[in-house]
């Protein structure tokens, strides 16, 4: 029921915090590492400690979870099979933690029977916590959020991603080509879990990525989703890989008649990132 899955929105959002708190720590005196030869190690460092500490809290809470992470992949719990799968992504938005910036975040989600039923994204350096209860809405900070009614697509702020893949890019700088002329104008942020969050509370007001794992989306998306934005990918299916496309009624339609010819345009199967 929601007061279980409230439970759950809040252990993710003790942890998250926690495990943010450590990442922030660690992001002080990174920057001047940007420039140096492999400072994606110093981050892949981190995002693997704050993981840890992610699995330990997780685990120790409730024995029988299993739980999915960027860093570590699938992990049963020590109890056996589990009802909660957790899904993880340690710091999403590494390239701006990389540079000192402040658009980053700790994301964990609970997937029950394959739905995410609560979730949690803290945004360490802005001292935020968004989180989110499948059916019992979403919050900033245990303040509730509406996201506004979705303008046109021509008078609409709409954020995006990249990925990392090279492929990938090129087909994203194709479709900006398309999608830039065609709206107020285009956020890339750096963070998909902040990306979906801004959504719930107005801050864009439409989203669309291709090449996300998981872990970037299960929670921010249901916080954006219990704000009253939809999520989905293509013709009807839930977020994936391919395309994930977030906005108020009205505009996601007119972003995914946007992008369902593009999006045929293909560029292979999903990279890991
Ligand atoms: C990335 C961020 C970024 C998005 C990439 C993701 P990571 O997550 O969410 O905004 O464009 O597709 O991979 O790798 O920093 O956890």
């Amino acid at each position: 029921g929601v007061e279980e899955r409230r439970a759950l929105a809040e252990l993710a959002a003790g942890v998250a915090r926690e495990a943010g708190e450590l990442a922030a720590d660690g992001q002080e005196g990174i920057g001047v590492l940007a420039t140096k030869s492999t400072p994606t190690d110093v981050v892949t460092a981190m995002d693997r400690s704050s993981e840890e500490l992610i699995r330990k809290r997780l685990l120790s809470a409730r024995p029988g979870d299993a739980v999915l992470g960027e860093e570590g992949g699938e992990e049963a719990g020590a109890g056996g099979a589990g009802r909660v799968r957790w899904i993880v992504d340690p710091i999403d938005g590494t390239v701006n933690y990389l540079y000192g910036r402040e658009e980053w975040a700790v994301s964990i989600a609970a997937e029950v029977e394959g739905r995410v039923v609560a979730g949690a994204v803290a945004v360490p350096r802005r001292g935020q916590v968004y989180t989110a209860v499948l059916g019992g809405g979403s919050f900033l900070d245990g303040r509730p959020l509406q996201a506004p009614e979705a303008p046109s697509l021509d008078f609409a702020l709409i954020a995006t991603g990249f990925g990392y893949d090279p492929r990938r890019r090129a087909w994203q700088a194709e479709v900006l080509r398309t999608v830039l002329p065609r709206v107020r104008d285009i956020r890339r942020n750096g963070s998909a879990a902040v990306d979906l969050c801004s959504l719930a509370r107005g801050q864009a007001d439409g989203y669309y990525e291709r090449g996300l794992n998981q872990w970037d989306w299960a929670a921010g998306a249901l916080v954006a989703q219990e704000a009253g934005v939809l999520v989905g990918g293509l013709r009807g299916a839930p977020a994936n890989p391919d395309l994930t496309i977030a906005a108020g009624p009205g505009l996601f339609e007119e972003l995914h008649g946007l992008l369902e010819p593009l999006a045929a345009d293909t560029d292979g199967p999903a990279a890991e990132d």
